[in-house]
């Protein structure tokens, strides 16, 4: 290692294991400059005579949260036609804040499924380039949909033109979408495949995108290299989404059996935003959502969370995505006690929103668990977070890429 390189310690009585699923008791962690050099226990790992030591006590380590499900250029205060007031560059300026808010509550790496004008790649890059801070950010752009579907923008009447940037119909079309994503710096490709909740006129059941037409975008998606996360809720659109080789399925609200073996047979994630249906219906009036839309939450949201529970006794690969846009950045921890509560162990959710994403993205070597060789994303919390998840709601340590960017521990 290079003379100048700086060598940071973190010392604490508890450290979670995502890779074998275990709690470690007196735990240590060397990092060096960005990457994590040695973890394990006092016993096993020698401190460096040269090392900034932080001693934390009664603290767990855990790698940095991951979130597969956010927009952060959308405000949760503004939804339905209060959103057509904002500009791009309003609205990119509002992702500033939601980036900064994300990592301080533990999450060092997000996926943007969804953002105009490539905004997301505009943040991605800030932040990469040491001007704002933020999470990693894995973005796609624009997201993909048919003409009038859940990913179009139809608020507004016919003779005001209004269709969404990543609105694309046909095989090809959809072909020549994922190829300008890519060129303009997307990194995933995200498209709806159903309906939706908050969009006008479309129904959570109905499927959007003929099988030939997803099979299209993901074959080109593949080709170049790139996962596709699918919004879907609706039965069919999940199964077909799934039989035409998706990545992850996003909301996956009607599931029904076959859909489940459809998601073991093809190693498929699921994305389940099983916290928002609570901000949808308590703040989501005030904040400008439809009422056909609070319609359809009420329907959604309690079919989902049962589905949730039938999909984790299954052993589906889960993913934490949160939707967080839709309710407040920086709130997307509270998730992890309505996972709890609908079916997983703690250590189930934690994997969910660190090794598992990290396979998704397939960053496996470099992001997901605490061990040598890997990024130092890391964050801690007061307490044990296998007897309370809900103390995920409160990371008091954040380190991200080796910098301690949160710190109320010293
Ligand atoms: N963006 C999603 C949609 O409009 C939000 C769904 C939220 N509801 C839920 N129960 N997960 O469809």
């Amino acid at each position: 290692s290079a003379a100048c390189a700086k060598t940071t310690v973190l010392t604490a009585d508890r450290m979670i294991d995502v890779e074998n699923g275990k709690l470690i008791t007196n735990a240590v962690v060397v990092m060096e400059d960005n990457t994590i050099v040695a973890a394990g226990t006092k016993r096993s790992v020698t401190i460096p005579s040269d090392a900034d030591v932080m001693e934390l006590g009664d603290y767990t380590l855990m790698p940095g949260l991951m979130d597969m499900h956010v927009h952060l250029t959308s405000d949760a205060t503004k939804h339905g036609y209060k959103r057509l007031a904002d500009s791009l560059p309003r609205v990119t300026l509002t992702g500033v804040k939601h980036a900064e808010a994300t990592l301080m509550a533990g999450f060092t790496t997000v996926r943007n499924v969804g953002a105009p004008g490539f905004a997301d790649v505009a943040l991605r890059d800030a932040i990469n380039d040491g001007d704002i801070q933020g999470p990693r950010m894995f973005v796609s752009g624009p997201s993909l949909g048919v003409t009038g579907g859940h990913c179009d923008n139809n608020l507004l009447p016919y003779e005001f033109h209004t269709v969404s940037e990543g609105v694309a119909d046909g095989p090809w079309a959809v072909r020549e979408i994922v190829r300008r994503n890519i060129k303009y710096g997307a990194t995933v490709i995200k498209f709806c495949g159903t309906g939706g909740v908050l969009s006008k006129g479309t129904k959570v059941g109905v499927q959007q995108y003929t099988f030939e037409e997803m099979q299209a975008l993901v074959d080109e998606a593949h080709m170049r290299g790139l996962t596709v996360a699918t919004h879907a809720h609706g039965t069919s659109g999940i199964k077909t989404a799934i039989k035409a080789g998706v990545d992850s399925v996003e909301h996956v609200s009607l599931l029904d059996e076959e859909g489940i073996e459809l998601a073991l047979e093809h190693g498929t994630y699921f994305s389940m935003d099983i916290y928002v249906t609570e901000y949808i219906l308590s703040e989501g009036e005030k904040a400008g959502i439809l009422e056909e839309s609070l319609a359809k939450e009420r329907i959604v949201g309690k079919r989902q969370r049962e589905n949730f529970q039938k999909a984790v006794k299954a052993g589906v690969k889960m993913v934490f995505g949160s939707d967080a846009g839709v309710y407040p950045h920086g709130d997307n921890g509270k998730q992890f006690a309505r996972m709890v509560r609908f079916g997983m162990t703690p250590m189930q959710a934690i994997q969910a929103a660190t090794i598992h994403p990290a396979t998704l993205l397939k960053q496996q070597e470099t992001l997901g668990s605490i061990r040598a060789g890997k990024k130092a994303d890391i964050v801690g919390v007061k307490g044990n977070p296998l007897d309370d998840i809900s103390l995920l709601e409160n990371v008091g340590l954040v380190v991200k890429d080796g910098h301690i960017v949160k710190s109320v521990a010293m």
